[in-house]
């Protein structure tokens, strides 16, 4: 019988070049450049060009890449359409589920006969439509038309301005695009997982990222910067943290946003995510209440939760400055999916160059063979 690991953990799944993480030593790069790097450097746009192609491009292949997704931001008014039929009520990440496999309707491609150059052509029409489709919902789901993307804008400034429908703060798209890129990669956690079985059935790439999407969604994984602000909004202030933190932990419960299966140490986009708040407080010369709750929170894990590795991850900070930008809780986890499009796609490219479809095996622990019983004897 083979050896079973629940979670399949440390069972590597692939063999991958996209991205390298240290758990240990809580290191993360894409593509051999660090995270911290790409952070203070880097822009969505030639972090994605980076994850998609392998190099840091030249400054005309920048440009090239920035023109296709600008040009490719508009959506069909079908699309649209179908997004206006769905129920306002319905979470973010169903809707944006929903659209990108629509999307697929409109631009049918078969993964079995891709060249490099049409899967490439494939994956920024899906990057570029992603963030149209989230801030798009934005305005749909509160009864209104949508706001049209704008071509003289970035990545990070278009999706704040569709968002908001307002000329965006070149503080708050600089924060935007450092979270984009922060979350564009992440070698083979769950969402990239499911999207790499489904590329190596040859799915087509919308429902590889409609697969990856629906496992984003859940808590345990990219869900959990939405219950991260919800957990802190209960908590209502630091002085109330500990007993909540005690009590959640007396019934073996978990804390939103913190531990990890790779890390052992503090995940190092939340260090980076949390310096980005500090700073932003700085300059606006206020913490936010939520803010000053998570830090309380995070000393009381650490304390509590350390010895068993568990510190906060990405997801911790993350949703605090999204709240802060003044973006619905529940749209956390989407705009995490529209930066970790990039990554997604990466791997499907990956995973298309040298493909075996994904078939696992069991351990099989049911019934032996048993006499089928008709069900008037039953
Ligand atoms: N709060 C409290 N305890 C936690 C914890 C958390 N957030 N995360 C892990 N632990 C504890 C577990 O209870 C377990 O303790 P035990 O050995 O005494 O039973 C130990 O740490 C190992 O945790 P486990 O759940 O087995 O780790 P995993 O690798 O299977 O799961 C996560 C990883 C991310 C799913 C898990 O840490 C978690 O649920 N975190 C909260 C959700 C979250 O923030 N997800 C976003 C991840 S980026």
């Amino acid at each position: 019988m083979s050896d079973y690991l629940p979670g399949l953990a440390g069972v590597p799944a692939t063999k991958s070049n996209i991205s390298f993480l240290d758990g240990d030593k809580g290191l993360l790069a894409y593509r051999g450049y660090s995270i911290q790097a790409l952070a203070q450097h880097s822009s969505f746009e030639e972090t994605t060009l980076l994850l998609l192609k392998g190099e840091l491009p030249t400054a005309s292949e920048l440009q090239a890449f920035d023109e296709l997704l600008r040009r490719d931001r508009i959506v069909k008014y079908n699309v649209r359409e179908i997004m206006k039929n769905l129920p306002a009520t319905g979470h973010p990440m169903e809707m944006l589920q929903t659209a990108v496999a629509s999307l697929g309707l409109f631009y049918p491609g078969d993964s079995s006969e891709n060249t490099e150059e049409q899967s490439f052509a494939m994956a920024t029409k899906i990057v570029a439509r992603m963030a149209t489709t989230v801030a798009m919902w934005e305005h749909i789901r509160n009864g209104y038309d949508p706001v049209l993307p704008r071509k003289d804008l970035s990545y990070a400034a278009n999706f704040l301005y569709m968002l908001k429908g307002e000329e965006p703060d070149p503080e708050l798209v600089r924060i935007m695009d450092a979270c984009l890129i922060l979350h564009a990669e992440h070698t083979i956690n769950a969402s990239t997982f499911a999207a790499l079985v489904a590329a190596s059935t040859l799915a087509s790439p919308y429902l590889v990222i409609a697969a990856a999407i629906g496992t984003l969604a859940g808590p345990l994984h990219g869900g959990a910067n939405e219950k991260v602000v919800k957990m802190l909004e209960e908590i209502g202030q630091p002085e109330h943290a500990r007993a909540w933190v005690e009590k959640r932990l007396a019934n073996k419960e978990k804390i939103w946003g913190m531990g990890h299966r790779e890390y052992k140490v503090k995940d190092p986009r939340a260090t980076i995510l949390q310096k980005m708040m500090m700073d932003w407080a700085d300059k606006r010369g206020s913490v936010s209440p939520l803010f000053e709750t998570a830090l309380v929170v995070e000393a009381i894990c650490e304390e509590r939760l350390a010895e068993k590795g568990v510190y906060p991850n990405v997801d911790f900070y993350s949703g605090i400055l999204y709240r802060e930008m003044g973006i619905p809780s529940d749209q956390f986890t989407p705009i995490f999916a529209v930066s970790r499009s990039a990554g997604w796609l990466a791997h499907w490219r990956e995973q298309l160059k040298d493909n075996r479809i994904f078939r696992p095996t069991q351990v099989y622990t049911g019934y032996g063979e048993r006499s089928y019983v008709p069900v008037a004897r039953r």
